[in-house]
């Protein structure tokens, strides 16, 4: 994966639980970049162990620092590093989903050694959709729970995102139902 994503990791660790505990972090991970450059592509093993390593040193759950990453990938990283992406995107929540099989595209654009995940959505009623995503990549359901709930809190909606079928019901690929309202909690 592109460095970006380690950084952005990096960065969440540091600002939430201090610099030293990145150390320890990236020690634990057997990582011996110190700095991760943005634009240079990292094996994905590198996320994977320090994904671990955090979970032992913090003793948290895989699912819960997933989904704390996902959130924060949103409301952090994306809108201050790649606010004009998430901007052209979508005005609302609904729209931001419905657009996003379409948004690594433009990614790539930028990120042309970019893997990236794909996402169809089927709206099945008014503030209702299922979000169907694939991926080459395993474990990351998580993160994409996060990645939903922080879009909602950058639109100021409240969501509810269920798995409707998880990947082992068929080979890279899980639904979810996602739920919301409009009434603002900004
Ligand atoms: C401006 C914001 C964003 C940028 C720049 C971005 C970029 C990236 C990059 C660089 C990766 C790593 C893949 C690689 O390097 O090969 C990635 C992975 C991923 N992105 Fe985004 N992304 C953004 C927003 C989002 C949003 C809003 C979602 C919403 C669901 C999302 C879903 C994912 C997922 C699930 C992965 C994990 C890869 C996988 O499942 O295979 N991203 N993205």
């Amino acid at each position: 994966m592109y460095g970006l994503v380690n950084k952005a990791l990096q960065e969440m660790v540091e600002k939430q639980l201090g610099p030293a505990t990145w150390e320890v972090v990236r020690k634990q991970a057997g990582v011996t970049d110190d700095v991760f450059i943005s634009m240079d592509a990292y094996p994905d093993e590198f996320t994977y162990q320090l994904v671990a390593a955090l979970c032992e040193v913090t003793n948290q759950k895989p699912d819960d620092v997933l989904h704390k990453f996902g959130r924060y990938w949103v409301l952090d990283t994306a809108a201050h590093h790649y606010g004009h992406l998430l901007n052209a995107s979508g005005r609302t929540f609904r729209e931001f989903l419905l657009a996003l099989p379409n948004f690594h595209a433009r990614v790539s654009l930028i990120m042309p050694r970019l893997i990236p995940p794909e996402f169809a959505c089927d709206e099945i009623g008014d503030n209702r959709l299922v979000l169907h995503y694939r991926s080459t990549r395993e474990g990351l359901v998580p993160f994409v729970v996060g990645l939903i709930q922080g879009l909602a809190d950058l639109f100021h909606v409240e969501a509810q995102t269920c798995i409707l079928a998880a990947r082992s019901d068929g080979p890279h690929h899980t639904a979810f139902e996602v739920v919301w309202n409009d009434r603002s909690i900004g």
